[in-house]
């Protein structure tokens, strides 16, 4: 039996990295699953790989998630787990900002996730049962400089999820979020204009001598969207080899 059974999830930026390593997982638990993302070409790929639905939707855009939840819903006949997971990342230091940058990043990153809870809500409700996983990062427990907008976003992310927990929870929903720390996927290198980037020296960092899988990512959030997290709401579930463990003082 698969710990996902009988689940139908939504997964956004699933084209690629932890959102795709998320859909793997889930569809060997037994979930349905609709890939959604802005890469078309690689998250149709990904689905016919799989068995899955795949979506076009631009997380910012709200006619887009409208026709995401009808599409699964319509497919797979309800909605139950939803992971907020699509995000892009932004360096550049606060003084040389520019509003537009900054507000691309929240566009995606939080009014993303608000119109991703927004948005199924009702199928959750008409369920009488749903899992909201919000993919924040450590960026959303502490801040990191040439991240201003990131982390902002990051930390709304991590507010909204215990607004949400508290308004849903007596209609059977649970929303938490996941604050992963530096995983190995294509995210650093594209927001370096597409320069290979050496990210082992930051793993070098943290307690486990190591930057993470998207995997790793996947079966926490495998547990969330499961009953086996049933007791668990508007809570920070943490992966990140001991990122946050400690503080700027360390030896
Ligand atoms: N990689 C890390 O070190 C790290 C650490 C902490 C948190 N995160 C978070 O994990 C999540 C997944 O990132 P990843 O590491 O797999 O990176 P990634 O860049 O490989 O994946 C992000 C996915 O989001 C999609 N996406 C971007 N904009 C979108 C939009 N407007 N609508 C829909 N999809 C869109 C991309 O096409 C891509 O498939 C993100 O929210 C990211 O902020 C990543």
């Amino acid at each position: 039996m698969g710990r996902l059974d009988g689940k139908v999830a939504l997964i956004t930026g699933a084209a690629r990295g932890q959102g795709a390593a998320a859909a793997r997982r889930f569809v060997a638990e037994g979930a349905r699953v609709t890939i959604a993302d802005v890469l078309d070409d690689e998250g149709k790929a990904l689905a016919d790989e799989l068995g899955a639905a795949y979506q076009h939707l631009d997380v910012s855009s709200e006619d887009d998630w409208a026709a995401a939840v009808e599409r699964t819903v319509d497919e797979f006949g309800s909605l139950t787990v939803l992971v907020n997971n699509a995000g892009i990342l932004h360096f550049s230091e606060l003084a040389k900002t520019s509003l537009a940058d900054y507000e691309r990043v929240i566009r995606v990153n939080q009014i993303g996730a608000f119109l991703g809870m927004r948005s199924v809500v009702e199928p959750m409700s008409h369920a009488g049962a749903g899992s909201i996983v919000n993919v924040s990062s450590v960026e959303g427990l502490a801040g990191m400089p040439y991240l201003v907008a990131y982390t902002a976003s990051k930390f709304a992310i991590r507010g909204m999820t215990k607004v949400a927990a508290l308004e849903l929870g007596r209609k059977g929903i649970r929303v938490n979020s996941v604050h992963p720390g530096m995983i190995d996927t294509a995210m650093v290198s594209e927001a370096a204009g597409g320069a290979e980037i050496d990210t082992s020296w930051v793993g070098k960092k943290v307690a486990l001598g190591r930057v993470g899988q998207p995997e790793e990512i996947a079966s926490l959030v495998v547990f969330l969207a499961s009953d086996e997290s049933s007791y668990s709401t508007g809570a920070e579930f943490v992966a990140d080899g001991g990122a946050t463990a400690t503080h700027a003082l360390k030896m």
